[in-house]
């Protein structure tokens, strides 16, 4: 399958259903709108881009409620759109895998909507989820991610952030009671993000949000989807990001793209940006039991047509994939045994104390400092393994 124009392909990376690729239908959507100028590419419906991502190999698809019908459709509009929509699901066979709720596009949203400090807005912001909740119910989806798009602020005292976290969460709460209520097999997925579209945004990096939701009346029904771009925004490094969600069993979903470092959120696809780190995320995950869609939260950039959109979305899954292949290979490698062992990688997975030890049993202890501290890592030698199978030469 030729996936690029005048480029053959030496490897087989044709997506399968068993790798899970799923795509939000606002990312081939996207219409390149942005704060320099208007739209680059024409409208797509969501049933266009369905049946679109089915033909490249996908798997599911995440949406906004606005992805599907516009806010201002009529109930009568609203029904044609998402029968169209479902339409295109039932014949494609792609899955409904996570739905969203558009909290930040409309004029109402422009001081959040959980946390705006408007309670007609907050309330409304309620029924706007639990409308689209039903909707993501009735097509099997099974986590909702909550990305608080404009939850935040541009100046200090325009917000009162320890209210705004009080009302947000008070939104998870009812949210939580209304899932129960109506017996859905729905859970939440908060997606953190440093900033923009406001100048700060509430929970910004997976710390933040992970703290959050121990405070919840059900934390439970709440864990994670990040982002790559968004914790590199903030200049961390999402691999570690998403082991330390594992660890608490709070990675509920993934977006996926790429970003180079501190800036604007760039949406990249997928390898596109931070290789090294896009290497380290997909060995972590390949290796983990998280066994969610894998996610790509991308935008095709404003310089694409419509078959570029297509191409830049296709090369999301193929990088998934030359990733993998690369991973694997680096893992099965002998002299990565070697080195990793060198490195006492594996040494690390043995608890400080034996068992029946306490603190008494190393209270007093004392080893060969000098030796320690004359001790190497390895760890060099080791990385530059790593990069190689990354740059092609193992
Ligand atoms: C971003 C965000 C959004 C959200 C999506 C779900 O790039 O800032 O990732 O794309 O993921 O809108 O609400
Ligand atoms: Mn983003
Ligand atoms: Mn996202």
């Amino acid at each position: 399958m030729v996936l690029i124009e005048g480029v053959t392909l030496m490897n087989d990376y044709t997506p399968r259903p068993e790798d899970k690729f799923s795509f939000g239908i606002w990312t081939v959507g996207w219409q390149g709108v942005d704060v320099f100028g208007p739209a680059t590419r024409a409208p797509m419906p969501a049933e266009r881009a369905v049946r679109k991502l089915a033909e490249l190999g996908a798997y599911g698809v995440n949406f906004h409620d606005n992805d599907v019908f516009a806010f201002e459709a009529t109930p009568a509009e609203r029904e044609e759109r998402v029968g169209a929509f479902r339409k295109a699901l039932d014949e494609t066979g792609l899955v409904v895998t996570t739905a969203t709720t558009n909290l930040f596009s409309h004029p109402i949203f422009k001081d959040g909507a959980f946390t705006s400090n408007d309670r007609d807005v907050r309330r409304f912001a309620l029924r706007k989820v639990m409308d689209n909740i039903d909707l993501a119910a009735s097509l099997g989806a099974q986590i909702y991610v909550a990305w608080g798009g404009r939850e935040g602020a541009e100046s200090g005292a325009a917000k009162d952030v320890k209210a705004a976290l009080d009302r947000y969460k008070e939104a998870f709460d009812v949210l939580g009671s209304y899932v129960l209520d109506q017996g859905y097999d729905l859970r939440f997925a908060i997606e953190p993000k440093p900033n923009e579209p406001r100048g700060d945004i509430l929970l910004p990096t997976i710390g933040h949000a992970l703290a959050f939701i121990a405070e919840l009346e059900h934390p439970e029904l709440v864990g994670l989807n990040p982002e790559v771009g968004h914790e590199e925004m903030a200049g961390l490094n999402y691999a570690h990001g998403l082991a330390q969600a594992l660890w608490h069993g709070k990675l509920f979903h993934i977006d996926l793209n790429g970003q180079h470092g501190p800036r604007y959120d760039q949406d990249l696809r997928f390898g596109a940006g931070n290789t090294r780190g896009a290497f380290w995320v997909v060995d972590l995950i390949d290796s983990s039991d998280y066994d969610g869609p894998v996610h790509f939260d991308f935008k095709p950039p404003r310089t694409e047509d419509d078959k570029g959109v297509w191409a830049s979305a296709a090369a999301n899954m193929r990088n998934w994939l030359i990733l993998r292949e690369k991973v694997r290979a680096f893992r099965a490698d002998p002299d990565v045994i070697e080195a990793l062992a060198q490195a006492r990688v594996p040494e690390l997975a043995q608890p400080t104390l034996a068992p029946g030890e306490d603190w008494r049993s190393v209270r007093d202890f004392t080893p060969d400092i000098d030796a320690l501290a004359a001790r190497g890592a390895a760890f060099e030698h080791l990385d530059q393994l790593a990069l190689e199978h990354l740059y092609g030469t193992r």
